[in-house]
């Protein structure tokens, strides 16, 4: 989400450093933003000039040191609380004390994150909803410390980038996610009860609740292990067994079946190569 994420920032005219720790990632996050931003082009949407100038903001860097000089810091790493914490500690040495430091998370506490850094009051949740750049909703959540100068910003930012922003409390998976997840689950539930096919699941959502999507393809395209990493905080955080993920998306994340990102969910999006995304999952799964 890190690219769609810099996509709006820089469209927006805002100038951004693109952090990542590894230089393959960056590249394929600037390929992305630029094939987004040329389709844009073609459709009418942007001139080219608009196109060009929204990609030279993007600086993409290795080096987490670029934060020094940002106003505001936004983390998208994996939802990982141990890797997220460390983020947040190392950014709360970098940054300037008056940025603010959000997270795109999409369960864990920003109540939390912000325990690692100096200054609390300045930590927020931004949740954007994928993809970052169709998606009208950023989810502000405040965490118990952060303050109304940070919040006001926080929701004129997302103003400024042409979002909604609609302002939650901290508590876990906020109020996207502990609804959305739940339907997802028992989606998986239904497939792996053999009550339907995923295709056939996804058509009564998308037909019969007019929803854009079905709950699994929409799985496939969060992530499978995100989706799973984002039930087991619900499951507990909340410790209701309501929240427990079916075992039938565990197994697919052990598989490496993460969704779109790994070319196979519960639909297929043509074979990849494993990705070192699916990799990792599978070893966080098992
Ligand atoms: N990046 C950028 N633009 C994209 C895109 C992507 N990955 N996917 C689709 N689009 C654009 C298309 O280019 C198209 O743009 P134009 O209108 O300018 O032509 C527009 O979105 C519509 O796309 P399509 O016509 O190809 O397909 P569609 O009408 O079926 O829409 C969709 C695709 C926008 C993804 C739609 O199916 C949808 O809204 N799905 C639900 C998405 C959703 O629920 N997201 C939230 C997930 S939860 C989350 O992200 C938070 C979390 O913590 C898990």
């Amino acid at each position: 989400m890190g690219s769609g994420i810099a996509h709006v920032l820089a469209l927006a005219g805002i100038d951004v450093d693109l952090v990542d720790v590894e230089r393959g990632v960056l590249d394929r996050a600037v390929a992305s933003v630029s094939s987004e931003l040329r389709r844009q082009v073609a459709k009418g949407k942007l001139t080219e000039t608009e196109a060009s100038a929204a990609l030279s903001r993007i600086r993409p860097s290795t080096d987490l040191r670029v934060a020094a000089g940002a106003g505001v810091v936004v983390e998208a790493a994996t939802e990982d609380v141990g890797l997220k914490l460390d983020i947040f500690a190392n950014v709360g040495e970098i940054a300037s004390s008056d940025a603010i430091l959000a997270s795109n998370t999409s369960a864990i506490s920003i109540t939390r994150l912000a325990s690692a850094v100096p200054r609390p009051d300045r930590v927020i949740g931004m949740h954007f909803m994928n993809p970052v750049p169709v998606m009208q909703l950023v989810e502000v959540i405040r965490g118990l410390q952060t303050s109304d100068a940070t919040a006001d910003h926080t929701t004129a930012l997302c103003r400024d980038l042409g979002k909604t922003p609609v302002t939650v409390n901290d508590y876990p998976g906020f109020v996207s996610n502990r609804v959305l997840m739940p339907m997802i689950n028992e989606a998986v539930y239904c497939v792996m009860e053999g009550v339907a096919e995923p295709g056939a699941v996804d058509q009564i959502m998308k037909l019969g609740m007019a929803h854009p999507m079905g709950p699994l393809r929409l799985a496939d395209l969060i992530g499978l292990d995100v989706c799973l990493a984002i039930l087991k905080v619900l499951q507990r955080d909340l410790g209701d067994p309501k929240y427990r993920p079916c075992p039938l998306l565990a197994r697919m994340v052990a598989a490496g079946r993460l969704g779109r990102k790994s070319g196979q969910g519960f639909h297929d999006y043509g074979a990849k190569e494993p990705s070192p995304a699916a990799a990792r999952a599978r070893q966080a799964a098992g």
